[in-house]
């Protein structure tokens, strides 16, 4: 998960905006008073930086009892709150020059709605909910082009890293779904 180590750790005023990042309000964890949540928004992502103070060890983090938005998101987020507290980052994996990736601009990552209309009917499919890692998925595809793949699954995170996955392998027989396969149950519309 995206972290700055940090020196120390900084309040900020509240509400403001930076780079693009909302930040709303903080709040301490009543169970553990090392622990404070950030509420920010960013691109219409709503969710929480977690700064953590330990003795030898502050960080900034997001939180990951929130579902995980958009990795990209969480990455400005961070810097946006670093720059704001001027923070002294020690360690950090979070890029400082990111290309602003528009995930849905990536072609095999698609809507619901997509299949609707489109839903391939003259090819041989196969389908895996919830593909995880992707390992089985991507190998899969890359081992039988003539066929097509669609990965569902809800975990942004993992949804990001196969998107990349495919992209770098040049993979043209993938689709990547962001669905709670649950609510198919609920879904007639798709023959
Ligand atoms: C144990 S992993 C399986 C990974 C992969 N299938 C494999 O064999 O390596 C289960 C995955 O299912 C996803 N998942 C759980 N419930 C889901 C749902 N309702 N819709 C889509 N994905 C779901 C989880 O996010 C997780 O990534």
């Amino acid at each position: 998960m995206p972290h700055l180590h940090i020196k120390e750790f900084k309040e900020i005023d509240y509400p403001q905006t930076v780079d693009g990042v909302d930040f709303h309000y903080s709040v301490q964890n009543l169970n553990h008073k090392n622990e404070m949540l950030i509420a920010v928004k960013v691109d219409g992502d709503d969710f929480f930086l977690l700064a953590k103070q330990d003795n030898d060890k502050n960080l900034l983090k997001s939180d990951k009892l929130t579902r995980p938005p958009s990795i990209y998101n969480v990455h400005k987020a961070l810097l946006a709150y670093a720059k704001a507290a001027k923070l002294e980052v020690i360690v950090s994996n979070v890029p400082l020059h990111e290309k602003n990736v528009h995930l849905e601009e990536v072609s095999a990552l698609k809507k619901i709605d997509y299949f609707v209309d489109n839903f391939p009917k003259n090819k041989e499919l196969r389908i895996e909910v919830g593909f995880g890692s992707g390992r089985h998925l991507l190998h899969q595809a890359a081992a039988n082009p003539e066929i097509l793949f669609i990965g569902i699954e809800i975990h942004r995170p993992s949804i990001e890293q196969v998107l990349k996955q495919i992209t770098i392998r040049e993979l043209e027989n993938v689709m990547v779904l962001d669905y709670d396969a649950r609510l198919f149950y609920g879904v007639s519309s798709i023959k």
